[in-house]
């Protein structure tokens, strides 16, 4: 085992991912999210940093992000924070511009997507040499677990009509568990006008119509115990403006 992890190391040595958490009030999820990022970076053996982009949250997040980077060696965790709070779309773009790896993920610190999944999005990316790699509750043994009726709905339908409005073929569109090739990535915000949780989708469906190559790891998404999303019904307006802009102007 030791040596197949050596070896691993050595074959991929070049490669380094950085994975971007943007955090809002997440001060009981950053530990365990954290804690098993290292775990299963440390069982592949690839190289990695994990970036912790807090919007001024007022639970303390970014004391605990502290904490953890002295505990775990702050070459492995980066925390930054932001002005003020802005937008989840903004702080990713944020989180990359301190991003060292050739590899960018992004991912829910809530411990919704669960890290144990990211194996598989590396393995996948090499075996297709994909631009993208997406996580997704919409095919294969991909599912959602958690929600109400309400919130699956929601889901369910934005995927839906943005499928018949833009035909973007991903199965789905707005979900963010996904890894990107950085350079792709950095195409991807020079072109998104959303910042909201519009974001996601937006990105996908530039990504298909820039060419990009996207393969799919079906992912079990699962609701957050601790704390509160922060989806609210003004981002669901938004998403639907967002939406008809792109319908529009693509
Ligand atoms: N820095 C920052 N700023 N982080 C934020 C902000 C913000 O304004 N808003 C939310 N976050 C962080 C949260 O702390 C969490 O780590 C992650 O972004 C997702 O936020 P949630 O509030 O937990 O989102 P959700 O669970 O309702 O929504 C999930 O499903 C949506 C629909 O499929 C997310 O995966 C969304 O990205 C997704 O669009
Ligand atoms: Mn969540």
């Amino acid at each position: 085992m030791a040596s197949r992890k050596s070896s691993a190391k050595c074959k991929e040595g070049a490669d380094k991912y950085s994975v971007l958490l943007p955090t809002y009030n997440e001060r009981e999820n950053l530990p365990l999210i954290v804690w098993l990022l290292v775990k299963y970076f440390g069982e592949t053996g690839y190289n990695y940093e994990v970036i912790v982009i807090d919007d001024g949250s007022p639970d303390g997040t970014l004391e605990i992000a502290e904490q953890l980077q002295k505990i775990y060696g702050s070459d492995k965790i980066v925390s930054k924070q932001t002005s003020k709070l802005l937008s989840i779309g903004t702080a990713y773009i944020h989180g990359m511009q301190h991003a060292t790896g050739n590899y960018i993920i992004i991912m829910d610190a809530d411990l919704s997507h669960h890290p144990k999944f990211i194996p598989e999005f590396i393995r996948r990316q090499k075996d297709g040499n994909y631009d993208i790699v997406s996580g997704t509750r919409y095919s294969g043994d991909g599912g959602v677990y958690g929600w109400d009726l309400k919130r699956k709905v929601i889901s369910r339908g934005a995927n839906f009509i943005t499928q018949i409005l833009l035909r973007p073929s991903a199965s789905d569109l707005t979900g963010s568990f996904r890894l990107y090739r950085k350079e792709v990535l950095q195409k991807l915000v020079e072109k998104c006008v959303s910042k909201g949780y519009v974001f996601q989708m937006e990105m996908i469906v530039r990504a298909r119509q820039l060419g990009y190559s996207i393969g799919e790891v079906p992912i079990s998404f699962v609701d957050r115990v601790y704390g509160e999303s922060k989806l609210g019904g003004n981002e669901i307006v938004s998403f639907v403006k967002g939406l008809l802009t792109l319908f529009a102007t693509t």
